[in-house]
């Protein structure tokens, strides 16, 4: 057989190359599969005993929001470097700083410059907690993007955790988005700018571009409208999403069994 093949360059390639198309269609669709197979995103399936009937309480997150068992190398600091946990935590400080920013701040463009620079100058702690609200955007953008290195160093990506990676990809995407639609509200030269930059971008989108600059700016040029459409996406609607993908990506961790072990 193998002689045959040799004898006919023409036909051993074809094979090969065949072969080559078939194992890529099988990885491509086994990779799809077991992002989404049930057991990556819903509960594996159950059978009816006193063991299961227990598990179901125990492994309950509602019943039991700490695991019932926590494996050793889960908490040791030095394995996930609490990355996870502290983008969490600059999420919260985030939400409470900018809730006391919303009590000084009026998203329109003759008031927003104003109201910005009154509450660091007139207002008991407004400047600290601008900056906190400030620096604690930055430092969750970094570090979410180094818990998602950690994760991808200890290859914590792969089976169970597929589905999980992929709800951390869409956190990633959103918290980019509420430290983007957060730049424009100071209503200076550099939020005008910035977002000039990023709609003139948008609008380079194949087929809908102008329809999507429209749509991000509320007119054609920048102005109160693109103030309250960014300020309203970035106190209300990209916060709300975050909080249920987040929701959903903490369930996980617990349903994929805690943490993943070490390499
Ligand atoms: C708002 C952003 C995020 C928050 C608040 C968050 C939070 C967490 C927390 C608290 C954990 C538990 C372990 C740890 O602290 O490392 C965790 C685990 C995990 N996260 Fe995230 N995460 C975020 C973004 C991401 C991103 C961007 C990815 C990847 C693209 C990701 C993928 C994962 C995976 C796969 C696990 C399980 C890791 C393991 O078992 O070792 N997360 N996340």
């Amino acid at each position: 057989m193998a002689k045959s093949i040799e004898d006919k360059p023409g036909i051993a390639e074809t094979a090969a190359a065949k072969l080559g198309q078939i194992t890529e269609n099988v990885q491509g669709s086994q990779a799809w599969s077991s992002i989404f197979r049930p057991g990556s995103v819903f509960r594996k399936g159950y059978t009816d005993s006193p063991r299961n009937r227990s598990y179901v309480i125990m492994n309950s997150v509602l019943y039991h929001l700490h695991p019932v068992k926590v494996k050793r190398h889960a908490v040791k600091v030095s394995y996930t470097l609490c990355l996870g946990g502290l983008s969490f935590f600059l999420f919260i400080l985030l939400t409470v700083t900018g809730i006391f920013l919303m009590f000084f701040y009026r998203p329109t463009a003759a008031e927003a410059w104003d109201n910005i620079y009154e509450l660091q100058t007139q207002v008991a702690f407004g400047l600290l907690v601008r900056n906190m609200h400030r620096w604690a955007a930055h430092l969750m953008v970094i570090s979410v993007f180094l818990h998602m290195a950690r994760v991808f160093y200890h290859g914590a990506y792969k089976a169970p955790r597929e589905f999980n990676w992929v709800i951390g990809v869409i956190l990633l995407t959103l918290t980019l988005l509420l430290s983007f639609t957060g730049y424009l509200l100071p209503w200076d030269q550099l939020a005008l700018w910035a977002v000039t930059v990023g709609t003139n971008m948008m609008g380079y989108t194949p087929v809908f571009g102008d329809q999507v600059k429209f749509v991000l700016l509320g007119g054609s040029v920048i102005g109160t409208n693109t103030l309250l459409r960014w300020y309203v996406l970035h106190v209300l609607f990209v916060p709300f999403v975050t909080v249920i993908f987040m929701g959903i990506h903490f369930w996980r961790v617990r349903k994929d069994g805690g943490i993943s072990g070490p390499l």
